[in-house]
């Protein structure tokens, strides 16, 4: 186990009110992300709408309270050790006004949830940044908190992949050997960064590798780089001894939160038919992140009792719904039409029910459309397994996400326009906010920000104009002559980032 300069890991905990660590929505923790692989993989998950998620470790709560403003009619507790990002967390949900969001500032160690009283518990960064005794209670208490047919998702640092990042972080050990101070360490650990990407030639292997991963540490934010590359405890685990660890705690692997990665298809053929022919599922699992070098890892888990189907069949994605952004890149001159996926997925058809199936998605992204809603009406059971066919494969390439419950979003701008309210209250004091679909979106001009700040569904055009036109006056800027059209193009461009409510 790797420790920094012989660190004391609850001085880490403390380190987070000394430097606050920057929360984020996360998509894949995402209720609904959850309930639909349990779906797929023959699970009756717990109905979305009115769940209890559990979030622990929930930091500042960006994740937590992204989900309870999607979800109003559920509830949400979150726990965390440090003080201050509680204290943050409390003061966004005040500020918001949500009723559904209860905060403890507790540690893991002492939490006592009630016995099955959650659907779902979300751990995002935590499990690879805690002493094993901390771990240890971590999926204990996935355990017991998860109903029966609950879901856990537990987020942690991968190997083989994670290897490099190790043998960073050893080096930025040796070079900030007791150095307390937190800002002194982290101009230490740039130094070094400095130095060796510096140093190391592209021709060596080692200094081509390791060029690499210096410059992704350095292009870090300080907080990153402090609370994780030089945490005291950051321990990256093979995926087999984390399933291991899982099971003596009554857990089982359900599925990664991104189901293309738990793929065989992108590897080259040999590799690929090599895996499929490896029978245990967790045992394939391993080869994968062999194969892959995967360095980080987002796993569900469920009730070790409960029986899996790990073979989905297209046709539970029927009652589903579908959104996404990958678009045709084209068609041959036999009427092959190829869809690529935001991963560089793709899938290659000449069903005509299929590519107008993918093209009427794309069509709607942000939004989500009804798989039921892209069958038509006249279709025979094979068009339909066609069209369901298609939309598993392209799940698993990473073309697009299916859903249970889409994402309460409209594409189409009304009279009276809303923004999510936390996109609002972010949009008054930065450039970073929160969709619609859990993302993080950047909006860089200040008349974009206080136009967000002014969709609460009361004002009209002409107000929504007026207000600008007041804002440019304040701040002594020119009106353009096209603002009422600007206006409009703004709009419709806060629709495509999800932004706006239905
Ligand atoms: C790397 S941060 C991740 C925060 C958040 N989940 C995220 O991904 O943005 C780890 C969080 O775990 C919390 N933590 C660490 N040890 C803990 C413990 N024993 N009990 C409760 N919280 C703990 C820290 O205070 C910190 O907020």
């Amino acid at each position: 186990m790797t420790r920094l300069a012989e660190a004391d890991p609850s001085a880490d905990r403390s380190l987070y009110d000394r430097v606050p660590y920057p929360g984020y929505p996360y998509a894949q923790t995402d209720p609904d992300r959850l309930a639909t692989l349990a779906m797929l993989f023959g699970l009756k998950p717990p109905a979305l709408e009115t769940c209890r998620v559990l979030e622990l470790g929930c930091g500042d709560a960006a994740n937590l309270v992204s989900l309870a403003v999607s979800y109003p009619d559920a509830s949400f507790l979150g726990i965390d050790a440090a003080q201050s990002a509680v204290a943050r967390a409390r003061a966004l949900v005040a500020a918001l006004g949500l009723t559904n969001v209860a905060l403890d500032e507790e540690a893991l160690e002492r939490m006592q949830p009630t016995p099955g009283g959650f659907d779902y518990v979300i751990a995002h960064g935590v499990y690879s940044w805690v002493a094993p005794p901390v771990r240890d209670r971590l999926l204990a208490l996935c355990r017991s908190a998860l109903s029966a047919h609950g879901v856990a998702y537990v987020s942690y640092d991968a190997l083989p992949g994670g290897r490099l990042k190790q043998a960073m972080r050893e080096m930025l050990a040796f070079h900030t050997l007791g150095v307390e101070d937190p800002h002194e360490r982290l101009e230490r650990a740039r130094s070094l960064l400095h130095l060796l990407i510096d140093g190391w030639s592209a021709e060596h292997e080692f200094g081509a590798v390791m060029r690499l991963e210096a410059e992704r540490l350095l292009a870090r934010s300080d907080q990153t780089l402090l609370h994780d590359e030089l945490a005291a405890v950051n321990e990256p685990v093979y995926f087999h001894e984390f399933a291991a660890h899982a099971a003596r705690h009554g857990l089982q692997y359900l599925a990664e939160a991104d189901f293309f990665e738990i793929q065989t298809g992108a590897l080259p053929e040999r590799a690929s038919e090599q895996l499929i022919g490896v029978d245990d599922p967790l045992v394939r699992e391993q080869y994968l992140d062999f194969l892959k070098g995967r360095r980080f890892r987002q796993t569900l888990l469920c009730q070790a009792e409960l029986a899996l189907d790990r073979s989905p069949r297209p046709l539970l994605v029927m009652p589903l719904a579908v959104s996404s952004s990958a678009r045709s890149s084209g068609s041959d001159r036999s009427g092959r039409t190829t869809f690529e996926g935001p991963t560089g997925g793709t899938l290659t058809t000449d069903h005509p029910l299929v590519i107008r199936a993918l093209e009427s998605v794309g069509e709607s992204w942000p939004g989500a459309v009804w798989v039921r809603d892209l069958v038509p009406e006249h279709a025979g059971d094979d068009d339909q397994r066609a069209v369901c066919d298609a939309l598993l494969r392209c799940y698993a390439g990473g073309l697009v996400q299916l859903h249970m419950r889409p994402p309460r979003l409209t594409t189409r701008v009304s009279e009276r326009p809303e923004a999510s309210p936390l996109a609002r209250h972010q949009a008054e004091s930065g450039h970073l906010v929160t969709n619609l679909r859990h993302q993080v979106v950047k909006i860089e001009d200040a008349l974009g920000r206080r136009l967000v700040t002014l969709l609460d569904g009361s004002r009209d055009r002409t107000t929504l104009a007026s207000e600008l036109r007041a804002c440019l006056l304040e701040a002594d800027l020119e009106e353009p002559d096209d603002l009422e059209d600007g206006l409009a193009r703004s709009l419709e461009g806060l629709a495509g980032l999800a932004l706006l409510r239905s």
